[in-house]
């Protein structure tokens, strides 16, 4: 499937050389996209809250060759990274229909997360946004014409072909990415900024990320989405994520927050759920998921405060709360889930409100 939107006209000109840098957020989603077609186009739209804690900052340095064929070095932290390449290999394999000028540059990729590396949260969704970013800002260098809407759209369409839920990275402070009969704008192909009213009751949402597993997941996202296919309850689910987003949508308008706590968590469980279910089946949260959502849940009861949880594919818990609660949750959080997360680990972070480009 290629977009024409996206393809550049031919440039009169290229740089000789340069760098360009941008720093990429995570997002958290509240529906969820588990499931994919061909080309990365999502089964199902999702919607999530853009981090603002959790990013990655990538420095892009470009010079040019005579070669043929792709030339780049990633180094993570300063560290020449090589299980990066076969991932941004066939990242750029995808997009060079719409970056002409990948094979006329050797690039050098810097990056560093300011999440640990180990922490088990996935770098994918800001590591690829950052990326498709640093790319758009150079053929902006090339085309000084683009506007702003088509930059963020272009790299929003770029970060999906890299890694889906990255598509949603570029913008804040809440992003819908795939078609929804109600989102008007929404689209399969990039994540767009959700486009009407939200309750102040959302504004500067927490979200606090309990690192409960730090290690590698036994089963990557890409495995996962793809065990949807045939899946005997994927149909079912598609269609929940539409209603989902429905529902989400009046209680984003209405500041509903207990609507708001009973989606996202059956958001959250659907999600494990599927794969639970899925053949061959599997398991991703640990016992320390399990006793965290338990006690949150008893603390929800007793205190009435607003705190929920929402899980990626993983182990660890992120859990939810408006801004105006913050001090209660966060000391519940410090006193009682800490002891559940591998050497006490957890990451305060807020809504935010997207990427930003870095000078250099
Ligand atoms: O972007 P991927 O392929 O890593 O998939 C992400 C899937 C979830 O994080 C589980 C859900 C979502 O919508 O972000």
């Amino acid at each position: 499937m290629i977009v024409n939107e996206f393809i550049p006209k031919p440039y009169s000109h290229l740089l000789e050389n340069g760098a360009v840098a941008y720093s990429a957020p995570s997002n958290i989603a509240l529906v969820k996209y588990w499931g994919k077609k061909a080309h990365q186009i999502p089964a199902n739209p999702s919607i999530s809250f853009t981090l603002n804690n959790c990013k990655t900052s990538t420095t892009l340095k470009f010079k040019k060759k005579t070669t043929d064929g792709f030339s780049f070095d990633v180094f993570l932290e300063g560290d020449l990274q090589t299980d990066f390449k076969p991932k941004i290999e066939q990242f750029f394999k995808r997009i060079e229909v719409y970056i002409p000028f990948l094979t006329a540059y050797h690039f050098t990729i810097e990056t560093s997360n300011t999440f640990p590396h180990s922490s088990g949260i996935a770098s994918s969704a800001s590591g690829m946004s950052a990326l498709a970013l640093c790319l758009v800002q150079i053929e902006q260098q090339l085309n000084p014409t683009i506007s702003k809407e088509f930059f963020n759209k272009k790299a929003s369409f770029l970060a999906r072909l890299g890694s889906g839920s990255a598509c949603r990275s570029i913008e804040g402070d809440l992003v819908v990415w795939g078609a929804h009969a109600n989102i008007q704008g929404s689209s399969d192909l990039v994540g767009i900024k959700y486009p009407y009213e939200v309750h102040e009751n959302f504004k500067n949402y927490r979200d606090t990320i309990l690192l409960v597993d730090k290690g590698e997941k036994q089963v990557s996202s890409t495995v996962g989405h793809n065990l949807m296919h045939n899946h005997p309850f994927a149909e079912p689910r598609f269609a929940q994520a539409h209603s989902n987003m429905d529902a989400l949508m009046a209680a984003l308008k209405t500041g509903d927050l207990n609507a708001f706590i009973s989606i996202v968590e059956r958001e959250a469980l659907t999600l494990h759920a599927m794969m639970m279910s899925s053949d061959p089946y599997f398991i991703l949260m640990k016992p320390n998921t399990l006793e965290i959502i338990n006690k949150l849940w008893a603390f929800r009861a007793q205190t009435g405060l607003h705190i929920c949880f929402t899980l990626d594919a993983g182990a660890n818990v992120h859990v939810l709360f408006p801004d105006n609660e913050a001090k209660e949750i966060q000391e519940f959080i410090a006193n009682e889930l800490s002891v559940h997360c591998q050497n006490g680990h957890f990451i305060e972070d807020n809504v935010g409100q997207g990427a930003q480009p870095i000078k250099i």
